[in-house]
């Protein structure tokens, strides 16, 4: 064993076996001499937390940013749901308590920290010479190959046990071109070109220092370039804006026969489709994208939180309910839990937009007079740009983060919303969602008014849905097997509601790890011929992921998701 290197840091070494590749350390060292030596062995997060002491400096370190975001998309080995660290088939994991990260149960014996559900190696990526390395390492070896920006990916698509990972987090490159004419083009249009390491809160300062908006998602540190905009990518602006693959202008892209290509609507269009909703991980390594730049925009946002009962909660999410078509063609985004809704809107006035959310503040206002309510913050603002908005707004709202989590999701269709029968059953099962998790959260994020004029591949569905609803549930570090299968079941039950009366359509990016019939509800009528380009770009199988086009379920990259 001592000439063969079992990637990582080996932990509980036997243990690790299973579903490991053995590959001489030769050529990992000769991998190593190709990247310039940026091939960096993967050491779970919290290991210092059990080699060091749980006291020690650096376990202290973990600790402290084990449910910040930022920390954790810093670092090769953090993931944003920890199950994707973990092994969940065999429980091998080198995890925290989330609920807790001081409680030092999850490195006392028997437990171990275990390399888990892990890539054995990171490439550092700086250029296109790692990416032509990797691939050909990956022929070579049949070490399996992922990509890994952020680790934000809810469905465990940037991981895969004992994988070569290339890390693209710092390529952090970004620049603005007023007149950014995509190569073999004729057109100029504002642009921002970033490489694929650039994380929302960068573009977003970004974008204030130079006056203008961007279309990105509600969360700091998802990538701009990675999963976010190949997947769809949304955003409280997308319902006059568009999905981030609506704005997208040029990719670059290294394909897995090792080419550097431009994918635009000049260039390689048929790539360009695909990359446009086709999802990451799929078709080649993105090093950059440039997106369409707005000029800035003045926001109208509404906030509302209160602390009421299950009537109140009806009562609120009725009224987003009957107002849903209104509001859409108001050009209002956001999104509501159970006991907060934010709204935003760059197109109206301040008092076109407190006439047209009349009915929630007439609501609201009436719920400050309610002793059975408490906490009520109702407040309109205007901002003078969105990032301005979100510098608030995401200070506020963090989702969950070190967490283990399952989701399920559905996207609902104008339709549900014209008839007060279909409103009533909306309404009806989301309060059933709710009752099977809290965690029921609606996004007001569809690009229901945005006039598009280009195909993109997400499912087709998308054009006609006013809502996007996503359920989810956690379980702590020591779950068994048994009670992660009744999360990922309980998330699923909780949508089931909403998906007994809504069309077969769900985002790629936000959906069931389980999703049935993926292909028609992420891609509908798009999939044939997604498949036929994944063949064309990908004939080997280089780049394969979780209920991703071209999708082979007996994959063993896949041993550490638990079976279906
Ligand atoms: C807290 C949180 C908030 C979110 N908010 C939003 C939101 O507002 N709107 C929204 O649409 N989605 C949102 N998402 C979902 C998000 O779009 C997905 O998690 C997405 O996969 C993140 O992409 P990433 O590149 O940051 O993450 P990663 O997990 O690193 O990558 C995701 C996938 O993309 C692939 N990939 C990454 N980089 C590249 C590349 N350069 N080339 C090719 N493939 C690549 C990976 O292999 C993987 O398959 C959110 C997720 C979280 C956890
Ligand atoms: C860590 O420090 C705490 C408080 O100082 C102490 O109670 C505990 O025993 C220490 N734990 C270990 C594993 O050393
Ligand atoms: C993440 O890295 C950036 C850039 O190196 C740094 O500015 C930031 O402080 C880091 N954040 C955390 C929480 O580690
Ligand atoms: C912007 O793009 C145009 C067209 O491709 C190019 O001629 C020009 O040099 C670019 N400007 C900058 C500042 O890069
Ligand atoms: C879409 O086009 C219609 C008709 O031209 C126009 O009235 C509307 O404002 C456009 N919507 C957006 C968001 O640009
Ligand atoms: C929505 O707008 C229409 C047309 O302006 C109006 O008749 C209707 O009452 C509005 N619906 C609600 C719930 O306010
Ligand atoms: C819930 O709150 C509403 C609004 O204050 C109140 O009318 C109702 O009686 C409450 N219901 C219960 C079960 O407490
Ligand atoms: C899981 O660990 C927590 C402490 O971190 C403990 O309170 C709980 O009882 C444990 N659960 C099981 C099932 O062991």
């Amino acid at each position: 064993m001592h000439s063969l290197i079992l990637g990582a840091l080996i932990i509980s070494p036997s243990s690790a076996l299973v579903a490991r590749q053995i590959v001489p350390s030769t050529d990992w060292n000769g991998l190593r001499d190709q990247v310039g030596g940026r091939l960096i062995p993967a050491v779970p997060l919290a290991a210092p937390c059990f080699s060091e002491g749980f006291n020690s400096t650096a376990c202290e370190v973990v600790k402290k940013g084990y449910v910040d975001e930022l920390f954790r998309s810093n670092s090769t080995t953090g993931y944003i749901q920890t199950q994707w660290e973990s092994c969940q088939t065999t429980g091998q994991q080198c995890l925290l308590n989330f609920l807790d990260p001081d409680d030092p149960s999850p490195v006392a014996a028997p437990h171990k920290c275990s390399p888990g559900g892990l890539p054995s190696y990171f490439i550092d990526v700086r250029g296109v010479d790692d990416v032509k390395a990797a691939y050909n390492f990956a022929r070579r070896t049949k070490v399996p190959l992922v990509i890994k920006n952020t680790g934000h990916d809810y469905i465990g698509r940037s991981s895969a046990p004992g994988s070569l990972a290339l890390w693209t987090h710092n390529l952090k490159d970004i620049s603005y071109n007023k007149s950014f004419v995509p190569e073999g083009c004729t057109d100029a249009k504002p642009g921002v070109t970033m490489g694929a390491g650039v994380q929302w809160s960068q573009a977003y300062s970004f974008a204030e220092t130079h006056q203008i908006t961007l279309v990105g998602g509600s969360d700091r540190s998802v990538g701009a370039v990675g999963g976010w905009l190949q997947g769809g990518g949304h955003s409280p602006l997308s319902n006059t804006m568009g999905l981030g693959v609506d704005r997208v202008l040029q990719f670059k892209v290294v394909t897995p026969d090792g080419e550097y290509r431009v994918a635009n609507s000049c260039e390689n269009q048929d790539l360009f489709f695909a990359l446009r909703g086709g999802g990451g991980g799929t078709f080649g390594v993105v090093m950059e994208a440039t997106v369409l730049a707005d000029p800035v925009k003045r926001i109208q946002a509404l906030f509302l939180s209160f602390k009421g009962n299950d009537t109140v909660t009806r009562h609120v999410w009725s009224i987003l309910v009957d107002n849903a078509l209104n509001w859409s063609q108001d050009g209002w985004g956001g999104y509501s839990i159970s006991d907060a809704v934010a709204f935003i809107n760059p197109v109206l006035d301040k008092e076109k937009a407190a006439k047209s959310m009349k009915p929630l503040l007439e609501y609201a206002n009436k719920l400050k007079g309610d002793h059975n309510v408490k906490d009520v913050n109702v407040v309109m603002m205007e901002f003078p740009t969105y990032n301005q908005w979100f510098d608030v707004f995401s200070r506020q709202n963090v989702a969950a983060v070190g967490t283990n989590l399952a989701q399920a999701s559905r996207l609902i269709p104008r339709e549900t919303f014209t008839t007060p029968t279909s409103r009533t059953q909306i309404l009806d099962a989301l309060m059933a969602a709710r009752a099977s998790t809290p965690r029921t959260l609606i996004l007001i994020t569809a690009p229901s008014s945005y006039n598009s004029t280009e195909r993109i591949a997400v499912n087709e569905a998308w054009r006609d849905t006013v809502w996007h609803i996503v359920t989810s549930v956690s379980w702590n570090w020591n779950a068994t097997i048994n009670e992660k299968r009744d999360s990922y079941k309980k998330a699923e039950e909780a949508i089931s509601h909403i998906r007994n009366i809504t069309p077969d359509a769900a985002y790629f990016n936000e959906c069931d790890t389980y999703e049935p019939n993926f292909e028609q509800s992420f891609w509908g009528n798009n999939y044939a011929e997604l498949l036929t380009l994944k063949q064309k770009y990908d004939p080997d199988h280089l780049l394969e992921c979780w209920r991703c086009v071209g999708y082979n379920p007996h994959n063993p990259r896949f041993s550490c998701y638990l079976p279906e």
